[in-house]
């Protein structure tokens, strides 16, 4: 344990145990306990830890070469990479613009939206809207975008003003006398009054997760909605920025989670699995008329960092998709992800603490409630998330909890985002731990 630290943790309560090494599923610290990865820490590690052919290729790349900033050269291996990313994009997208990590991509998705209209003669449009309960970095603008009320609250005054709709929570929100075809399109049109009060001429763009992941939990969209929202878009000649920062890159089973949508972005955001954790990075990939409109304009694209398109970054992402790819393992999380939701129906389904199980490929959340038949939520006091999260890490267990899922304040759920390469063997070991961690959590509420 760190007795005294000189770093600034993320909280200043907790002493974290001290990680040393990683292999496969599981990490190791310091007094030797070893703990199952079944988030991929923040459903990034998707190949697991030490994966030989990703150290390799990081190898081969740091002996040959490090870094050459991006202003005066380009590397081979950014170049391949973006070859490869563009080939496996949904249609029409022709470039990759790489960055470290994810607040980084929606920053740079922000800025590419405003920007194309600025070229092509709109600057009149200013607006983004976006939805409540989502999240999409804690960045100025990544979080003036995002909908998590926890997470703005004291950051409000600084944030640019966005227009927030609901989320699609089918959980909570669809009415017992509507389909799930009848709520999305509900969805659509409460975007659709958004859009007329604001102007649909001075709106930029429609900002959404795919598939919502940290803050309300793998909240997966409901049939038709992202399509009523890509047509309502076009419409408008809004933009549609979709952020697979955490649901993408194999996670939810496709490659990009909006494949299974039928919708394609304007601009789409990714990063976790892209580098699967061996470096920081994360990218863009744009439609072509949009980096057109740059090239026929003002000829670069205002924005940059330092790290940008990293050598080594790109090599570690390189080679975690080769090895998606070669190792068929996008077959994997779909076969895993059906295993893990039925072991999660037969240790939770029963559950009276757990109103909802969703979620899909290997992205899984049940949302505990303290009353199953009201949906009522537990008291945020009681921090039910955190205790689990202890539980599970006292057992050997990295799962991912979260509190606010329902309003930013109220409902706690636990998500599952387990490498790619978790076996049948160790999602059984997965859900026994946590079947044991949320007992004991529940019996530390009194539940
Ligand atoms: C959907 C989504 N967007 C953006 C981000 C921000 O990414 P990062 O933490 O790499 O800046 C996250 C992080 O959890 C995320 O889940």
């Amino acid at each position: 344990m760190t007795a005294s630290t000189h770093v600034l943790h993320r909280q200043f309560a907790h002493t974290l145990p001290v990680a040393v090494s990683a292999r496969g599923i599981e990490i190791v610290d310091r007094e030797g306990r070893s703990y199952i990865d079944a988030s991929g820490g923040a459903a990034v590690s998707c190949l697991g830890h030490g994966h030989p052919d990703v150290l390799a290729a990081m190898h081969a790349q740091i002996d040959r070469l490090a870094y050459a900033h991006t202003s005066f050269f380009t590397t081979e291996v950014a170049e391949a990479l973006a070859d490869r990313l563009v080939a496996g994009a949904p249609a029409g997208m022709s470039h990759a613009y790489f960055v470290s990590g994810g607040s980084e991509a929606m920053e740079a998705a922000l800025k590419m939206a405003r920007q194309h209209f600025v070229e092509i003669g709109q600057p009149q449009r200013t607006r983004f809207i976006a939805r409540r309960q989502s999240y999409h970095g804690n960045t100025l603008g990544a979080l003036a975008v995002g909908g998590n009320e926890w997470r703005r609250r004291q950051f409000a005054p600084l944030l640019i003003d966005v227009t927030h709709v609901s989320p699609c929570y089918e959980y909570r929100d669809r009415r017992a006398d509507e389909t799930p075809q009848q709520y999305g399109a509900r969805l659509v049109q409460e975007l659709a009054g958004a859009i007329d009060r604001i102007g649909g001429e001075n709106v930029i763009a429609f900002v959404a997760e795919t598939v919502v992941g940290a803050t309300a939990g793998a909240l997966v969209p409901v049939p038709g909605y992202l399509q009523g929202v890509r047509e309502l878009c076009t419409r408008h000649g809004i933009l549609l920025i979709l952020d697979e920062v955490m649901c993408g890159m194999g996670r939810t089973g496709t490659l990009h989670a909006c494949e299974r949508e039928g919708v394609v972005p304007d601009l789409l955001a990714i990063a976790k699995g892209l580098g699967g954790g061996y470096q920081p990075i994360g990218a863009v990939l744009a439609q072509q008329r949009i980096v057109e409109s740059f090239q026929r304009g003002s000829g670069l694209f205002q924005h940059g960092h330092t790290y940008i398109g990293h050598a080594v970054a790109c090599a570690a992402a390189l080679a975690v998709q080769q090895v998606i790819e070669r190792d068929r393992l996008l077959d994997a999380v779909q076969r895993g992800g059906h295993g893990l939701a039925e072991r999660l129906q037969a240790a939770f389904g029963p559950h009276p603490n757990v109103g909802d199980l969703r979620g899909r490929g290997l992205f899984r959340v049940f949302e505990l409630v303290a009353a199953r038949a009201t949906k009522t939520p537990f008291d945020p006091a009681l921090k039910l998330h955190a205790r689990i999260r202890r539980e599970a890490m006292a057992r050997g267990l990295m799962v991912y909890p979260m509190g606010g899922t329902i309003d930013g304040l109220r409902g706690d759920h636990v998500l599952l985002a387990p490498p790619f390469i978790t076996s049948d063997d160790d999602l059984d070991r997965i859900v026994e731990r946590l079947q044991a961690a949320l007992a004991a959590a529940l019996s530390g509420v009194g539940a």
